[in-house]
């Protein structure tokens, strides 16, 4: 016994000597087993999540190194382990010059300490925003397909209904129809979308998954195309932020692959969650659909996704139900709708076009859905956008 304590006793020491003890390791990985000595590293202003971030080509930022309480003089070294990719300036400076990936070693040295981190650099392609075609009322997404710029919410359109509403829709020249899981009226889109006599390559059906559904996202997307039963899926979007989205969205991306799904995109995701998101999926979101309307712009938001390349569509224009009386008679958009001889609802989807936004409003009304298309025959002037930009009250009808 005193034999094997004598051994481990010599193997510890030895091993300390070769710094193989775990906490040695860790040091040497910026991750020290001192909690203080940890390294937090940040780059400023673009997106990054657990050290990895995703820049775009061309573009610049700066690495922001927290070093806890590493005390003493300290001197921090920036190493880029591909140069070709980012260039990194002894200030931290990131310039993302080419596509590919990159890691930057940032070492820390105070008198005898040195402690080490990396952080995983993806640049990515420079894009351009989306450009709405006015004139064949659609818009080319990012993964090469056309979308049509309006088109038929289905949130609370069931049964016959929801029927009754997308033929009156499709019928009226809408090819456009939004729905999803939770809405429990996918069979319904799908049976009106095959009874309509339109060939399927002319309609773009937009469906999503719900949290509940990340953690099987697989079935989940086969359940779909069944209820469905359209052939495949123009759009499938993750319906909210949840436990399981990546791993959700990693099964959209399959779905493309295997061509049961032809784009992918969220919904209520906003600056912060893209930031956080888009590092760490493959396949960039096509679309994010999120609540704007005049009294929830969105403002900042919407040329953020824009700038990535991404469409932006808008749930809720009237505001949802129970807001819709009060949005629709607003006495600013009312004025404006006189002008052009329009009713405010039109004046309303128009301003969200002229914002690059993607309109569907919801509606089981054949004269409302009629409506909501005759909306590509007038232009607002620049002083009614603003007018109407500045009905904003960052008033949310929803909580996400
Ligand atoms: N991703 C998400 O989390 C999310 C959340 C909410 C909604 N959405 C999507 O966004 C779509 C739009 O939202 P929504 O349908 O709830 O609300 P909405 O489009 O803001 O408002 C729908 C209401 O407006 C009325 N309406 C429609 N057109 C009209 C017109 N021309 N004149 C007067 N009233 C009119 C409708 O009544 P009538 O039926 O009488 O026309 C209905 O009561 C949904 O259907 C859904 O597809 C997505």
């Amino acid at each position: 016994m005193d034999r094997l304590r004598k051994y481990i006793a010599l193997f510890l020491a030895a091993a300390l000597v070769a710094g193989i003890v775990p906490g040695q390791t860790m040091a040497a990985e910026g991750k020290e087993s001192k909690k203080e000595s940890k390294l937090v590293l940040k780059i400023q202003k673009v997106a990054y999540t657990r050290r990895t971030c995703q820049m775009v080509k061309g573009t610049k930022a700066t690495l922001t190194v927290k070093t806890g309480s590493i005390k003493g003089k300290k001197k921090i070294e920036y190493i880029s382990s591909r140069p070709g990719t980012v260039a990194v300036s002894k200030k931290g400076k990131i310039l993302a010059k080419k596509q590919g990936t990159a890691k930057i070693k940032v070492t820390v040295t105070a008198g005898k300490k040195k402690v080490s981190s990396w952080m995983k650099i993806k640049v990515a392609k420079k894009v351009k925003p989306p450009v709405f075609n006015f004139k064949k009322k659609t818009v080319k997404l990012n993964s090469g397909y056309q979308m049509p710029l309006n088109g038929l919410g289905t949130y609370s359109l069931t049964g016959d209904t929801c029927v009754k509403s997308v033929s009156a829709a499709l019928e009226r020249g809408v090819r456009l129809i939004d729905t999803a899981y939770m809405y429990d009226n996918e069979k319904e889109v799908g049976k009106a979308v095959r009874e309509s006599g339109i060939p399927r390559s002319k309609i773009f059906v937009i469906t999503k998954l719900y949290p509940d559904q990340y953690d099987n996202p697989e079935q989940a997307i086969n359940d779909s195309l069944k209820r469905l039963n359209i052939g495949y899926i123009d759009l499938l979007l993750l319906h909210h932020p949840g436990k399981n989205d990546v791993k959700a969205y990693k099964a959209m991306e399959k779905a493309v692959r295997q061509g049961k799904v032809r784009s992918i995109g969220l919904s209520n995701w906003y600056i912060e969650e893209l930031q956080e998101f888009l590092p760490q999926v493959s396949i960039p979101p096509a679309l994010v659909q999120n609540e704007i309307h005049p009294y929830y712009q969105e403002n900042d938001v919407i040329p953020y996704i824009q700038s990535l390349g991404i469409v932006v569509q808008g749930w809720y224009p009237f505001g949802g139900r129970g807001y819709t009386q009060e949005m629709l008679s607003d006495k600013t958009i009312a004025k404006i709708a006189k002008a052009h001889g329009k009713s405010v609802a039109q004046v309303i989807l128009r301003w969200n076009l002229q914002k690059g936004v993607v309109v569907i409003p919801g509606s089981s009304n054949p004269a409302h859905i009629q409506e909501n298309t005759e909306i590509y025959d007038f232009r607002l002037s620049p002083k009614e956008m603003k007018q109407i930009n500045a009905l904003d009250r960052h008033e949310k009808h929803d909580w996400y």
